[in-house]
């Protein structure tokens, strides 16, 4: 993966309802009516506008994104994806999980927002294996980046030591190479 396409993707170990970016991704649920974790802390940090037009949407199917306001956020916009409940891997998990990279990304690039934080998408509540999600995740984002200049820069945003050790470990792995080529 060439350099230029990795000096745009960065991990950092922290909470993303305060990262000033132009949009922050929501791990959902298809209800985009709210729950547990950091879909929690966002609707807390950002305030009933965020619910409120998460309302009118009519939910929004595993491996897609919709857009709202970020409300009370220091972040513009909230983009809410809805990732994969991890089974044993054979249900199309890896495809669900890439996917909701991807489309968070193609919603951002629509709207010409350039900076976008994602949390460890389905590696809470949903289970998915932790290291197996990471390669996921960055490869995903890596491969839209390649071919789209225009959003500037992914910031991984991850809760604690293991998911940030594991995000880490998996972008310095596409920095050596060793994906990308599967
Ligand atoms: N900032 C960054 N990451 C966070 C934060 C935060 N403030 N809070 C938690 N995490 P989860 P899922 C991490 O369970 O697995 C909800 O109820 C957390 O440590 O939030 O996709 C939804 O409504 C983990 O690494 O999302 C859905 O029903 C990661 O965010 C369901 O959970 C994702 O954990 C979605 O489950």
């Amino acid at each position: 993966m060439d350099a230029h396409v990795l000096s745009r993707i960065e991990t950092i170990q922290g909470n993303i309802t305060t990262q000033e970016v132009d949009a922050i991704v929501n791990a959902a649920n298809s209800s985009l009516l709210g729950g547990g974790g950091v879909d929690g802390a966002i609707h807390r940090a950002g305030g009933p506008a965020i619910l409120a037009e998460c309302r009118t949407l009519g939910g929004c199917t595993t491996g897609d994104a919709k857009i709202t306001g970020g409300g009370n956020l220091p972040a513009r916009y909230v983009i809410h994806a809805v990732g994969p409940i991890y089974r044993n891997g054979r249900h199309g998990e890896p495809e669900l999980l890439a996917s909701c990279y991807r489309r968070s990304l193609e919603i951002a690039a629509e709207r010409g927002l350039k900076t976008i934080a994602f949390p460890a998408i389905s590696c809470g509540v949903y289970g998915y294996p932790i290291p197996d999600a990471a390669r996921i995740a960055v490869t995903a984002v890596a491969q839209f980046l390649e071919k789209r200049l225009e959003i500037e820069r992914v910031r991984f945003v991850l809760f604690g030591a293991e998911t940030y050790n594991a995000f880490s470990m998996a972008l310095h792995e596409l920095e050596c190479g060793r994906q990308g080529k599967r």
